[in-house]
């Protein structure tokens, strides 16, 4: 037997004047987004840009169902668009923002883990790592410089 350590380094930011003017309007373009959300029935505003290398921003916002399932995260709505719109682009960063109506979204919100899967395959098809931003709607902003990061021990194309 052979114990395994996984570790994952990220940097934690105090708040968003801390990170540079592009990651700023990049975030800011996140917020824009999270307005768009439909969640009647959570109440849970999420939005999400994406800067691709060709200098296109692709934002998505969570998209609710009454039938539950049928919804899509922000993440998911914004990577799939992005991948729909632009095949051959390759993404490099991408920001996140959260905002409940219930209570004061103070704290960093992680994408979930079906949208970190979906985000993986994106990071694995271009050979590149995606640099990830997320916040709450205020407070610190957490950044990670992959998905990968984020995604210990994935399941990936390499299995098939
Ligand atoms: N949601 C996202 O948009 N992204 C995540 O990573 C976590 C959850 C959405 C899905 C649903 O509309 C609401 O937040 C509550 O789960």
């Amino acid at each position: 037997m052979k114990e395994v350590k996984l570790e994952t380094v990220l940097n934690v930011y105090d708040g968003l004047s801390e990170l540079p003017h592009d990651i700023q309007q990049l975030i800011d373009a996140a917020i824009k987004a999270r307005e768009n959300a439909y969640a009647p029935y959570s109440k849970f505003k999420v939005g999400a840009a994406i800067l691709l290398d060709n200098n296109e921003i692709v934002i998505g916002s969570n998209q609710e169902n009454a039938s539950y399932p049928s919804g899509l995260c922000a993440e998911r709505t914004a990577i799939y668009y992005a991948g729909a719109k632009y095949p051959n682009a390759k993404i490099l960063k991408m920001a996140l923002t959260a905002s409940s109506q219930n209570q004061v979204t103070d704290a960093p919100i992680p994408p979930c883990g079906a949208c970190r899967q979906s985000i993986s395959e994106y990071e694995i098809k271009q050979e590149q790592p995606i640099e990830i931003y997320f916040m709450g709607a205020i407070g610190k902003v957490v950044k990670s410089n992959s998905l990968a990061n984020l995604l210990p021990l994935g399941f990936d194309r390499s299995f098939l």
